[in-house]
């Protein structure tokens, strides 16, 4: 009989798997070449997930017979993974245009969050908004990651440091889990800044003994569902001993350790969290040699923000010198209001032309690593069998073009894909 199936791509100039053996990163050797069919067609089933992927001539025979909700011809153009989207501080009120001319002016990062400005700006404003102004501007930034070609993305909390604004913008991530099409890994962040009062023990014990056995509690009633934690990890922010407290105690309660180091000091977070078996590190533009070499015995991922790096002018983290060593390097957009962009075509075309990667490189760091840094690269990050069927279209014979066109992604992205639905068009 025949089988009723969600969706049929036909016929694809070429289909980038990444990698086709169910490898859950790519690291060393194995980022020399991605995977990619030429001519060829995919299938996804009625359940969401990729029933098959292989040359045009045989998918069309083998599903001769059978019926597909919607079929688009993929003649001249590129099908990709959804691309995977590692960092981002999504929620927030109180945009900071008027930082970044302070900025362009000569300012520094710190010298602003040093007065009040910066992450302590926004979380002000954060604390005032309702829950449903903050629900309606993350999900028209969420569309546009989504139009950029981003199906699913880490976002962490973070503007609130209070529990009860922390707990705010987790319950906004909950609800765009359960009626938005984007996947979300959620990250709690409230050690994001020190708040005012505080000192960065006394805010490392109220996370310790309130924060964090709340958001237990929420988790295990349902309402909530935290994934990863978080703290930012810097000089005059918090030092190696508070963050090691917090990281150590939100691993206890099951979360993955997803943190910002070695930013803009060195810190010797990279050699914390291998210690501590983090999932991934972000940042590490003053990472230590020692903090590599541990990174990558320990299979502790690298996630890149070559915006941050960018708008910052900071130097660029040693990509070239991590992926020599095998560390799994994934990116980010960061997209925050310090650095405000929603783009994974241009934070990858930044990590090729300012840190060195390759495009295969940047690619892999965008999909299959990016996704092994949330720890779900068993079901997203590559076309294979079995895995969800989040992909994008692109208009365009060859599929760097995504990258090399800087800024054109609107003009390439066709269709974006989730879970077998088309959930833009253009
Ligand atoms: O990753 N470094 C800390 N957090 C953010 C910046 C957040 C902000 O400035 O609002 C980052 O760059
Ligand atoms: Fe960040």
């Amino acid at each position: 009989m025949a089988g009723g199936h969600r969706l049929l791509l036909e016929n694809a100039r070429q289909v980038v798997l990444v990698c086709a053996r169910g490898e859950r990163f790519l690291a060393g050797d194995a980022l020399r070449g991605l995977a990619v069919l030429e001519s060829a067609s995919l299938v996804v089933g009625a359940d969401g997930f990729i029933k098959a992927i292989g040359p045009a001539d045989v998918i069309q025979r083998q599903f001769s017979e059978e019926t597909f909700e919607e079929r688009i011809d993929c003649s001249g153009k590129c099908i990709l993974p959804g691309l995977v989207d590692a960092h981002t501080h999504p929620v927030w009120a109180g945009e900071r245009v008027h930082e970044f001319a302070m900025k362009l002016a000569g300012a520094t990062y710190m010298e602003i969050h040093q007065a009040g400005g910066g992450i302590n700006f926004t979380v002000e404003r954060t604390r005032q908004a309702s829950e449903e102004e903050l629900f309606c501007s993350f999900r028209q930034r969420l569309e546009c990651m989504m139009r950029a070609g981003t199906t699913l993305v880490e976002c962490k909390s973070g503007y609130g440091l209070d529990l009860d604004t922390e707990l705010k913008m987790l319950r906004v991530l909950e609800r765009a889990r359960r009626e938005l099409h984007v996947d979300i890994s959620v990250t709690y962040c409230g050690a994001h800044s020190v708040p005012k009062g505080k000192t960065a023990t006394e805010a490392a014990d109220d996370i310790i003994t309130n924060h964090l056995p709340k958001l237990k509690e929420l988790g295990r009633q349902g309402e909530l569902h935290v994934d990863n934690i978080d703290v930012f990890c810097e000089k005059g922010v918090f030092d190696l001993d508070s963050t090691r407290r917090i990281l150590q105690s939100g691993k206890e309660m099951g979360l993955q350790i997803n943190f910002h180091g070695d930013e803009l000091h060195p810190m010797k977070a990279a050699e914390l969290g291998a210690e501590l078996g983090a999932r991934a590190i972000s940042h590490l533009e003053e990472v230590s040699d020692e903090g590599i070499a541990a990174m990558a015995t320990a299979g502790c991922s690298a996630i890149l923000l070559p915006t941050t790096a960018y708008m910052l002018r900071l130097k660029q983290p040693r990509a070239r010198k991590m992926l020599d060593e095998g560390v799994i390097v994934a990116l980010g957009s960061d997209f925050n209001p310090n650095a405000y962009c929603l783009s994974m075509p241009m934070v990858m075309h930044l990590a090729c032309v300012n840190m060195r990667m390759c495009m295969a490189e940047a690619l892999a760091a965008a999909t299959i690593n990016a996704a092994y840094a949330l720890g779900k690269s068993h079901t997203h990050g590559s076309l294979e069998v079995g895995k969800q069927g989040d992909l994008i279209i692109i208009s365009a014979s060859r599929w760097e073009h995504l990258i090399y066109q800087f800024g054109g992604h609107h003009e390439l992205i066709e269709y974006v894909i989730a879970k077998g639905k088309v959930i833009y068009k253009k």
